[in-house]
């Protein structure tokens, strides 16, 4: 079978990733970066490089840009004539810098697919690594096979900004799981317990998230927020105690807090016979600056 030429820029711990599998997919494989000594693993290992960016997209069909942020994509493109060639660019950044990055290289010619590398870079090949696009549906059907050398892949639709979309909503959930796990292994380690001990418990409430997080996907999409097995005059009391027994430990009670204020905020217009997702509206319209019942003064309650 013959492999696609493909040019990757930007050789970072995740450029470099990129391009070896590149590489051990059996592509013939044209590299940049910044600074080229960056380079030189990759070309005893039969990366071409390119002496500029020009001449590394001017090298192959398809370019894969991966840089630190969105400013370097256009730093480092800026006057290289795109007319004509595919950019796949899996620099992280908000839906926003994703829309004006497709937006600015597609004024330059260039045919444009979006990317969010979802793995760490060990992870970053055809067994385990994932990788979420959105943008051009034709470029992703033309370079699906070079493109499953990185990990499986998933398009999203033809909104550039979407696979940025999906993939801060995918760590706004993990950053609050650590958070929330630091947070309870701090609470107990104050009683001597060592966070070893308590992970195990940590991981049975892990365990039912997937069900639970359905069950409020289908309350959220619905409108409805039904209360038959939890309502939020039970959830704030637990709420509540978490913060107390935070706060009589000496821990920062600030993640707890705002949980037990959005559920009060939920209870004080009404809602106390609701289940848990109905926080959901709460967090869709943000408490006015100076606005009374704060989460502290609540936590009491
Ligand atoms: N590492 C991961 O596990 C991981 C996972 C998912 C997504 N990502 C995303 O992948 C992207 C790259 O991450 P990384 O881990 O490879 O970062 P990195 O190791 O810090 O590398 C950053 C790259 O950007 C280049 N760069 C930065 N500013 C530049 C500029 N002004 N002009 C030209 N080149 C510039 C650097 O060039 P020099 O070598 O010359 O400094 C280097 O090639 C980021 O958007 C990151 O969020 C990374």
């Amino acid at each position: 079978m013959e492999h696609d030429v493909v040019t990757v820029l930007g050789l970072g711990a995740m450029g470099t990733a990129l391009a070896r599998a590149l590489l051990v997919a059996g592509h013939p494989v044209t590299v940049w970066n910044r600074t080229p000594a960056r380079a030189d693993a990759l070309v005893g290992e039969g990366a071409r490089p390119a002496p500029d960016p020009a001449s590394a997209v001017a090298a192959s069909p398809l370019t894969i840009v991966c840089l630190l942020d969105h400013a370097a994509v256009r730093t480092v493109l800026d006057g290289v004539d795109l007319a004509g060639t595919t950019l796949v660019n899996l620099t992280s950044g908000t839906p926003e810098h994703a829309r004006a990055t497709a937006a600015w290289l597609a004024e330059r010619g260039a045919e444009v697919l979006a990317g969010t590398i979802m793995v760490p870079t060990p992870l970053v090949g055809p067994e385990e690594g994932l990788v979420l696009y959105s943008g051009s549906a034709a470029v992703h059907e033309r370079h699906r096979t070079t493109l499953e050398a990185l990990g499986r892949t998933e398009l999203l639709g033809d909104d550039p900004g979407r696979a940025a979309l999906f993939d801060l909503g995918m760590l706004d959930v993990f950053f609050a799981g650590l958070a929330s796990f630091l947070h309870a292994a701090a609470v107990v380690g104050r009683d001597g317990v060592p966070a070893g001990e308590f992970v195990r418990y940590a991981e049975e409430v892990v365990a039912i998230l997937p069900a639970t997080f359905r069950g409020l996907a289908k309350d959220v999409d619905a409108g409805t927020h039904p209360g038959d097995e939890d309502n939020l005059v039970m959830d704030a009391a637990a709420l509540a105690h978490i913060v107390a027994t935070s706060r009589a430990r000496g821990v920062d009670p600030a993640l707890p807090e705002l949980v037990h204020g959005l559920a009060r905020r939920a209870i004080d217009r009404g809602h106390g016979g609701d289940g848990f997702s109905r926080v959901v509206d709460e967090l869709r319209s943000p408490r006015r600056p100076g606005a009374a019942a704060g989460p502290a003064g609540a936590a009491a309650r």
